[in-house]
Order: structure tokens, then sequence, then C-alpha cells
């Protein structure tokens, strides 16, 4: 038995930040299906060798069983519409997706960051998942900016600013000089500012005690009035569950209320969205109030003309 709140240790286990999946496959008799995942990881290189957990009680476990092959659709950073739609349980997950077929069968998604299309390999018992095992037989590396889960929210890949290309064959002339030109490219020097930025904003967050996503669903719903789950779902990126999770969160704390279909803060809930907003406008101003309305207009000018 577990002894601890299911909740609380899948929040902690969201601090582990992953890519997402959909996972396919067709039985002989034609029932196909695609489940969202972010359980794949790779096992083994030789025998190529990949995991992923699918939860028991899902409707798709018949299809995966009877099926020869699945195909691990790893997706890209502007495919979440396709993250959402495989994570709704449906009669006929592919009515209105385009696709095409892989070994045994199995559904291919276009313009994934990769595919792997595996043999069944084999199945274990994992608790409420099963852990199903493929041994990749072929696979497409398109590369391109991949989809993130982390905290319960979608996000994307940037560099981590803070560490040099690795270069061990340069003499230290060379590196002083990559490093210079590295330090003048505009992109990089971005990815540097954000940083220090975030670095300097994240601990006022914290220090509320709220979780990035929940700030922004505060945030959001004080600049909207009220919204439907879904339209709050595509403001802020989240899938279904944390979304409702996150509410959940809200509502306990009385900071949310839901009237019909319509969420909207309460009175407590518009205070707390204002001790954010103070936060964000504080750090704003320790950043840049030391420069000029005109110099500020440059900055905003050279911002939106970046394509
Ligand atoms: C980001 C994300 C990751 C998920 N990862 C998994 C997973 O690894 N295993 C799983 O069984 N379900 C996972 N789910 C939930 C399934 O996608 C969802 O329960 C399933 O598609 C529902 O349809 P079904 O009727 O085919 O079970 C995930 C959902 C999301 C949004």
């Amino acid at each position: 038995m577990t002894t601890f709140d299911p909740k609380a240790f899948r929040r902690a286990l969201g601090n582990f930040a992953t890519g997402v999946t959909v996972i396919t496959a067709t039985t002989p008799d034609g029932q196909q299906t695609g489940v969202t995942a972010n359980s794949f990881n790779s096992v083994s290189l030789d025998p190529a060798l990949v995991l992923w957990s699918i939860m028991k009680n899902s409707g798709s476990v018949e299809i995966f069983d009877q099926a020869s092959h699945f195909a691990v659709n790893v997706l890209a950073a502007d495919q979440i519409p396709v993250s959402n739609h495989f994570a709704r349980p449906s009669d006929d997950k592919f009515a209105g997706i385009s696709y095409s077929k892989g070994l045994g069968d199995a559904p291919v998604l276009p313009d994934c960051a990769a595919v792997f299309q595996c043999e069944n390999y084999q199945k274990l018992d994992g608790g409420d998942h099963w852990i199903l095992i493929g041994k990749v037989v072929a696979f497409d590396d398109n590369g391109g900016a991949p989809l993130l889960y982390h905290g319960g929210a979608y996000s994307a890949v940037i560099p981590h600013a803070g560490v040099k290309p690795k270069d061990s064959e340069a003499t230290a002339a060379a590196e002083a000089k990559n490093q210079k030109r590295l330090d003048n490219n505009l992109y990089y020097q971005m990815l540097q500012a954000v940083k220090r930025y975030q670095t300097g904003y994240q601990p006022l967050q914290q220090s509320t005690g709220l979780r990035t996503v929940e700030a922004r669903m505060i945030l959001t719903l004080n600049d909207f009035g009220s919204l439907t789950a879904s339209e709050l779902e595509q403001r802020i990126s989240m899938p279904d569950q944390d979304l409702q999770a996150a509410v959940e969160v809200l509502k306990r704390k009385e900071w949310l209320a839901m009237n019909e279909d319509q969420l909207s803060l309460t009175a407590a809930g518009t205070e707390q969205a204002e001790t954010l907003c103070k936060i964000a406008s504080d750090r704003q101003q320790q950043v840049f109030g030391q420069f000029s309305d005109e110099e500020m207009a440059t900055f905003r000018k050279v911002l939106d003309a970046i394509q």
C-alpha cells in the first residue's frame, strides 16, 4: 500500500521533464488506437529496445496486446493539439487525423520529431500499468524541436545558455576566440539574458507557494475575467488532466470558483493575482528601470521585429 498522497507523488514526478509521444497500434482485424504517453524511454542499444507503460484500465490495452507492432511517434513542439487529441478516450481516435501505415499497420503520424517502429518484445507487470518493451525495427529521425512535458504543463526546449559548446580539440587561443564570437552572438546573448531574468524572478514567484502553471492560470483568469476549462487549456498549454488537478488545488484554496462551465477568480484569488502582478512588475522595474523610455521603446521594437 502506498502511504503518501498520490496527487503529491504525481506532482513530485512532474519535476522530471520528458518528451511527449503518441504510441499507436493496429490489431490484425484492423482496430487501431493511439495513446499520448510520456512514459517512453530508451532501454538498450543492442538489441535496440525501448519501453513505455500503459495504464491497465486504458481502453487501448487490448489493441496493444493483439497487435504485432507499435509505433512511437515523438511529437514536435507544434503538436500540442495532437497530444491533447490522443490523450482523450474515443471510439475512433483516428477520425479526421492523417497518418500512414507503418509495420504491422501501426499508424505513423506526419511531421513528428522522430518515429520508432517496434515489434512487441516483452510485457511486464508494473503495478497499475503494463510495461511494454518494443524491439525497434525501423526509425525516422526528423530532428527539429520536440514537445516537452514538465510540471504538468507543455514546455519547449531552449538550449542551456550556461554551457560552452564542447571543443576539446581547440587550443586555448582558438577557444578564447570562439567564446568571444559566442558572446557577440545575439541569439546566445538573448538566451543568457532570459536565464538571468528567470533566475531572479522564479524564487519570488515560488515564495507565493504556487507552481508556475497555477500562477499562469491565476494571471490568465485575471486578464480574461472568466473562461471555460477548454478556453483556459488553450491559453496555457496544459493537458486536460493536469488543468483539472490545478483547478482543484486553486478551488481548495478558495481562489477559484466555477459557475456553470465558467471559471473565474474569487476576491481572494484576485488578491493573489495582484501579488503575482506586483512580483512581475517589480522584477521588470529592477531589470529595466535604469533605461529611458526611448531606450525601452527601441528594445520593444527590436523584440517585436524578431520573426
Ligand atoms: C502528457 C501526457 C502523458 C501521458 N502519458 C501516459 C502514459 O505514459 N501511459 C498511459 O497509459 N497514459 C498516459 N497518458 C494518458 C493517456 O493518453 C490517456 O489516458 C488515453 O489516451 C485515454 O484513452 P484510452 O481509452 O486509449 O485509454 C498521458 C496523457 C498526457 C496528456
